[in-house]
């Protein structure tokens, strides 16, 4: 069967459409194909504000997802013309209906109108679409577009946990041309969500049953980096700026001089919470402290506040995930989230994972970022499980939605 995966949640537009056998065994590995994935990053228009800002991500993602959910019809070969236009006689109560769904969003139903009217239903068996966690405007497009999807072509919705797709993506791997499996994996798992909105521990015996043992008490990670970057006058996102500064400072054995070290925040504590605000007001008394001192450039100070900042949150993560290993012996260590792209954490983690002899999955790079392709792999499990489909009208943007309580 056809599934179209909706992924609106933050400042990604993502569309994708994998072909998938319903008839799978969920002991084995899940195959899949993905005919078109695309996503389309906001980040130019939110990067003067040094933020992702709602009201404009909502403008954005309505503005963008028809001709995104075009683009991947057509890669699909599932873009047919009709030869002539009937939404007159057949769906004129529809059209109102949908009309109706989408009065904050007119802009979406005249384009959407425009696209019923000229093509054929495409061959798509079901949808999947985030509804949380993430920021509500935003959500509501993708869902209200998948909804207006649903009622014009009568098509089944399965409302997807953003956090959830973040987990299987680690799963993901490519075995041909377009074509992945979902892999197996040793139950009990620990996933450990590092993104811009959420640090969690997160405990499991079987996919879709989840325990969070562990989470930040304030900022995330991802935004820990974005706003340590800020304070560097680093673009948003601080991720991937403050990763190539501390790269390069790594190559050239950069030395971190020990009174101006970093705090590792609740490195010791006794739980398996995080803390990370108080990294970010150290690093800006730290960069005071150093220019007070003169002995070093501005880029210099950059440069070793970067590095120091990412063996900091390297060194927690690990610290936290150790004691997690410890408290819960898992067999498998699943990783998700935007922060997973830093080659820092990435590596030191693959080392750690040879250490503590655990089965370790990361995700592919392009699927740590946001994406509609995560969203997917969720469905398509719940599919195969046979998990119902959820009701039009129980179907909300749910801003908290959290992992255990799918
Ligand atoms: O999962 P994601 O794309 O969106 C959310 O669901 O939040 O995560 C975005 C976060 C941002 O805070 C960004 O700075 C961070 O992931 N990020 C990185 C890197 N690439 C993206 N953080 C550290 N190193 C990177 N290379
Ligand atoms: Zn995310």
């Amino acid at each position: 069967m056809n599934l179209l995966a909706i992924e609106t949640s933050c400042d990604e537009t993502a569309i994708a459409i994998m072909n998938f056998d319903k008839e799978q065994n969920l002991e084995k590995e899940i195959e899949f194909k993905v005919l078109s994935n695309h996503v389309l990053s906001q980040i130019n228009i939110h990067r003067e504000f040094g933020g992702v800002f709602p009201s404009l991500a909502k403008r954005e993602h309505a503005n963008n997802i028809v001709k995104i959910f075009i683009e991947c019809l057509k890669e699909a070969g599932l873009f047919v013309e009709k030869e002539k236009e009937d939404w007159v006689e057949k769906v004129e109560g529809k059209k109102e209906e949908i009309k109706t769904l989408l009065e904050r969003e007119s802009e979406m139903f005249s384009e959407l109108e425009k696209l019923f009217l000229s093509i054929e239903k495409p061959k798509i068996d079901a949808i999947a679409v985030t509804a949380g966690p993430g920021l509500a405007p935003a959500l509501w497009v993708g869902i209200n577009f998948a909804k207006a999807l649903s009622i014009f072509w009568d098509i089944k919705v399965y409302a997807t946990n953003h956090m959830e797709g973040h987990i299987v993506s680690s799963l993901v791997s490519p075995i041909a041309e377009k074509k992945y499996i979902i892999k197996n994996y040793q139950s009990p798992a620990l996933a450990l969500l590092i993104s811009g909105g959420h640090t969690e521990i997160i405990y499991f015996e079987k996919l879709g049953n989840y325990k969070k043992v562990g989470k930040t008490l304030d900022d995330a990670v991802g935004e820990a980096f974005d706003k340590v970057a800020r304070s560097l006058d680093l673009p948003y996102p601080g991720g991937p700026e403050i990763s190539k500064l501390a790269a390069a400072s790594r190559q050239n054995d950069l030395k971190i001089i020990p009174e101006f070290k970093l705090p590792r925040p609740m490195i010791n504590s006794k739980d398996l919470n995080f803390s990370f605000s108080g990294l970010k007001t150290a690093v800006i008394y730290k960069i005071k402290k150093l220019e007070e001192a003169k002995t070093l450039e501005r880029e210099e100070i950059k440069n070793l506040i970067a590095l120091d900042f990412e063996n900091s949150v390297t060194e927690i993560l690990l610290k936290k995930i150790k004691d997690a290993i410890e408290e819960y012996n898992p067999k498998s260590l699943m990783i998700g989230g935007g922060v997973i792209a830093n080659t820092h954490i990435r590596n030191s983690f693959t080392d750690f994972a040879i250490k503590e002899d655990i089965d370790l999955y990361i995700p592919e790079k392009f699927l740590t970022g946001d994406n509609a392709f995560m969203i997917g792999t969720v469905a398509i499990l719940n599919i195969i499980k046979e998990i119902k489909d959820t009701h039009l009208n129980d179907i909300k943007a749910d801003s908290n939605w959290s992992v255990e309580n799918l």
